[in-house]
């Protein structure tokens, strides 16, 4: 029995370079070992865009397009549309039982976001509890490895929590605990130098992209303030240029002998960016044109029969919860089957 693995993407934008070295290029890797589900997260993308619905519905079917074009098989992975698995907001019902707010609110991940995103008292209670709803993705295919990033781990954490409780309190067994599965790569930084490349700072470079905004892009990037002239010497930390060859560029030995003249003196920025641009291109073309190639009807089928699937195995997980819960209204009632 291969072992389940479940991810997920909000779907507020497309994905860039950032996504591929973080997520996406294991992804397609795992597929070929374990049962592989990706949800695109748009319940969770709501409790932040409510008042944009329809930027979180545009961007669906581009992150669809996005893991087909890097090589996500939906023969061997289940893609899957969150909100339309009922399952999913039953289970977290249930599971706000069992979770304190005093519990939520030590949440470091969701502490930071609420400070960042500036709530102050007015913390929509759909945000402050989708680690909940996470808990309920989870469980609810009996997921084993969850591959993320070290800001999900308190997500985890709480989902083997309720998980625990449930299982004692209900005297089952139904529900599984999971484990994180850290990805090697760090956040790959923006092109401005500035922070984590992000779809809302705009200093990303995406696997749609041009190649002539690649180009610009690549052009544009922070690289060292005080290197002026190519006979200057120059700093490798913090030049952006030299990250993500260090990311995207398979020749390791070219690369430390660049960082050894740059450091030097006498390689100029311009060099630099056009290997980076040519290793770029190389890279995304076949991406884009994989991407440009599949029809909204193609990627439409891939996320209806993956959510059909999803959404058994999700029910399945709820009658089972129900049935520990002795909650199954109807169903034990044989005399009402009559009813339906
Ligand atoms: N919180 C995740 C993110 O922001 C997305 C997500 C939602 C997820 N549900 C999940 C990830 C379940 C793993 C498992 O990236």
């Amino acid at each position: 029995m291969k072992k389940v693995i479940l991810t997920g993407d909000r779907p507020t934008g497309n994905l860039h370079l950032g996504h591929l070295v973080g997520s996406l290029q294991s992804r397609v890797e795992l597929q070929l070992s374990h049962e592989q589900y990706i949800m695109v997260a748009d319940v969770q993308a709501l409790t932040d865009y409510f008042g944009n619905p329809e930027k979180v519905m545009a961007s669906i079917l581009e992150v669809v397009a996005d893991y087909i074009a890097v090589g996500i098989d939906p023969t061997l992975t289940t893609i899957f549309i969150q909100s339309q698995i009922p399952a999913l907001t039953e289970l977290t019902t249930y599971y706000m039982n069992m979770v304190s707010i005093s519990r939520l609110e030590r949440n470091p991940t969701v502490k930071a976001e609420i400070a960042q995103k500036e709530f102050g008292e007015s913390v929509p209670t759909g945000f402050f509890c989708y680690p909940i709803s996470q808990a309920a993705d989870i469980t609810a295919f009996k997921t084993e490895l969850v591959p993320v990033g070290e800001d999900q781990l308190p997500m985890i954490e709480l989902s083997n929590e309720i998980v625990r409780k449930f299982n004692r309190l209900y005297n089952t067994n139904c529900l599984k605990e999971s484990k994180a599965h850290l990805s090697k790569v760090g956040r790959l930084v923006g092109i401005d130098g500035k922070a984590k490349a992000s779809k809302s700072l705009n200093n990303a470079i995406f696997l749609s992209d041009s190649a002539e905004l690649i180009k610009q892009k690549v052009y544009s990037m922070f690289t060292d303030p005080g290197h002026i002239n190519v006979s200057d010497p120059g700093k490798i930390e913090g030049n952006v240029v030299f990250t993500y060859l260090d990311a995207f560029c398979k020749e390791k030995d070219e690369i430390a002998s660049l960082k050894n003249q740059y450091t030097k003196g006498g390689l100029g920025d311009t060099t630099l960016k056009s290997l980076l641009n040519d290793i770029l291109q190389k890279l995304l073309r076949p991406i884009r044109e994989k991407r440009e190639s599949i029809s909204s009807q193609e990627l439409m089928e891939i996320c209806f029969s993956g959510t059909q699937k999803a959404r058994s195995v999700a029910q399945k997980t709820l009658v089972e919860v129900k049935d520990a819960m002795g909650i199954n209204f109807f169903d034990k009632k044989s005399c009402c089957s009559s009813f339906f």
